[in-house]
């Protein structure tokens, strides 16, 4: 079956949805090029806090450092509108806050225990499952608005070069995943981690953003554009940054991280 990009969506509120902020209002589009952009568009014609923005296919989906995001049918692409009263040097805190949310929801629907690799994919036995980009429009003290972009390998196939390092919810669980439930569990799960976001209790954020971490205590190599560091991860500090000792101490503040 042919599908159109879609330009109109489905405006609905979610029923039985448990949240103070996040999924105020949810958008459905059966076809865009990219949530993220879409909901970039909204945010800039003034869509308020927690508008989320879902697609069941994008055509130009985009993950980290401008890499391609495939995004079939059968799998959870969305966006959310964030206007978090928060300085520009604690975004890394809101990518965290949706992190975890992304661990606990899964986890709630499936008993699966996911891990977060430092910045914020979500790892199943080692294999990536989840990955965020957010991106922020801000000034030198404000954020104006945040789209925290989330995608989920749910029951979609993934592409051949993805199998070895990714997998999906139906290929761990043998069975497929009931979407709704799903989507409902992981927008409540980050309602409250947003709702520390927004308390400025980051230290609950980077507490339990630890507590999920796979990254912490390894061994690791970081990549960056600076270079190569290899070295244990001891810890993550009160920006997100990762903190690594190879006898120095090094402040890292993006890149890739390879275990050991
Ligand atoms: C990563 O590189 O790990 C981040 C991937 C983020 C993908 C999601 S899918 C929904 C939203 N729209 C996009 O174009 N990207 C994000």
């Amino acid at each position: 079956m042919e599908r159109k990009m879609s330009s109109v969506s489905r405006k609905m509120k979610m029923d039985g949805l448990d949240t103070n902020i996040v999924g105020s209002e949810v958008r459905h589009f059966e076809m865009v090029s990219s949530t993220n952009l879409v909901a970039k568009e909204l945010a800039k014609k003034g869509a308020e806090d927690g508008v989320v923005v879902v697609a069941d296919v994008q055509t130009e989906g985009r993950g980290r450092k401008e890499r391609k995001w495939s995004s079939p049918e059968g799998g959870l692409w969305f966006s959310v509108i964030l206007h978090p009263k928060i300085p520009p040097q604690k975004g890394a805190i809101l990518t965290m806050a949706a992190s975890i949310g992304m661990v606990e929801g899964i986890d709630k629907i499936t008993g699966l225990k996911p891990k977060i690799k430092w910045p914020n994919d979500v790892l199943i036995k080692e294999k990536k499952i989840c990955g965020i980009l957010t991106e922020m429009d801000a000034k030198t003290d404000r954020i104006n608005f945040a789209v925290v972009g989330i995608g989920i390998n749910v029951n979609n196939k993934l592409e051949a070069d993805l199998r070895e390092r990714g997998t999906t919810l139906l290929k761990e669980m043998g069975t497929k995943i009931p979407m709704v439930p799903l989507f409902k569990a992981i927008l409540e799960s980050f309602d409250k981690a947003y709702g520390k976001v927004v308390d400025n209790d980051y230290d609950f954020i980077i507490k339990k953003w630890s507590s999920f971490s796979s990254t912490i205590g390894r061994k690791v190599e970081v990549s960056n554009g600076n270079g190569i560091i290899k070295g244990i991860a001891t810890g993550i500090d009160e920006d997100g940054c990762l903190i690594v000792k190879d006898g120095e101490t090094h402040r890292v503040t993006s890149g890739d991280v390879n275990y050991l």
